[in-house]
């Protein structure tokens, strides 16, 4: 499996970074990088860091800094630390992306595996836009497409409570996507709350990964303050389902439409009438889950 992994890295897509790093199945061709949950010029190092950790290499690509109509951001550094992985005190990996832009690189590698390449947004949607506007065909070229995105009853995680993160973050480029493909397979965050990873599966990874120990702390105390019954792990869920697809276990079809105006509900997703271009999942196999992440963290991770 040829994977394209698009990211605004964030503890949890550095959790799912791992998970696709320690999975042999996948081939990771690329990281692409997409300014979300903190800016973009912490997003990049924060990708070197977690490939420093599993001692490899990938090649890494600068996205898009804002969203397609500049707004204001809202930062998530509540939940993912002021530099988006859990406020790291040292850094040990060389900075180097690629000079390709990341929707041109997302452009030429489905070009190049026509029909082959998987890709996972963990992030807005921002250079999945801006890549179908450089190859409109974009969505015939890929194997398929995973997205972490989108509150699907409008309890989402933002101000505008109704939308969730990623999709609240740029509203048009999920519309654009949503759009152009005729099938996306949508991981909510509703999803993401109905499947915690229990904090005794959470510490016994913390016991057993230092990388994991270090970079979930910030979050996993936040989370406990707030009563969660568990560490929210949005991305590694998505990431899951686009690894493992016999780990969803309930799934809906809907035709998914973004809200572009709403003064409370802009970026929320909204079910339209007309043929079906979204798979929701809405069950995961939480153990099937926790076995194959604990697995891909131990080849990851090697300790
Ligand atoms: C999404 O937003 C980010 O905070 C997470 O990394 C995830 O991609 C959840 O709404
Ligand atoms: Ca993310």
């Amino acid at each position: 499996m040829k994977l394209f992994v698009d990211t605004d890295a964030g503890v949890d897509d550095a959790l799912a970074l791992l998970f696709a790093l320690g999975t042999p199945e996948a081939e990771l061709l690329a990281i692409a990088t997409v300014d979300g949950n903190v800016p973009l010029q912490n997003v990049v190092p924060n990708v070197f860091e977690v490939l420093h950790a599993a001692r490899t290499e990938v090649p890494v690509f600068v996205g898009a800094s804002r969203p397609l109509v500049p707004e204001p951001r809202e930062r998530a550094t509540f939940f993912h630390g002021e530099d988006g992985l859990g406020n790291l005190k040292t850094r040990k990996a060389r900075v180097r992306p690629e000079k390709t832009p990341a929707a041109l690189a997302l452009v030429e590698l489905a070009r190049r595996h026509p029909g082959e390449l998987r890709v996972v947004a963990l992030g807005p949607l921002t250079n999945l836009a801006i890549a179908l506007l450089l190859e409109p065909e974009l969505p015939h070229l890929l194997e398929g497409l995973y997205v972490m995105g989108g509150a699907h009853t409008g309890r989402g995680n933002t101000r505008r409570r109704a939308a969730e993160f990623n999709f609240a973050a740029d509203p048009e480029a999920a519309h654009a996507v949503l759009h152009a493909f005729s099938r996306v397979t949508l991981l909510t965050w509703e999803t993401t709350l109905a499947h915690p990873l229990p904090w005794e599966t959470h510490e016994a990874l913390s016991r057993r990964f230092s990388f994991y120990r270090t970079i979930t702390g910030h979050t996993a105390r936040y989370l406990r303050g707030k009563g969660q019954a568990g560490l929210l792990i949005p991305d590694p869920l998505a990431m899951a389902v686009a690894l493992f697809p016999e780990l969803k276990t309930e799934t809906e079809e809907i035709h998914a439409l973004i809200e572009l105006g709403g003064v409370h509900t802009r970026g929320m997703l909204v079910t339209g009438e007309g043929a079906s271009n979204a798979e929701l999942v809405l069950g995961v196999d939480l153990a099937g889950f926790q076995a194959r992440f604990e697995a891909a963290l131990l080849r990851a991770l090697g300790e």
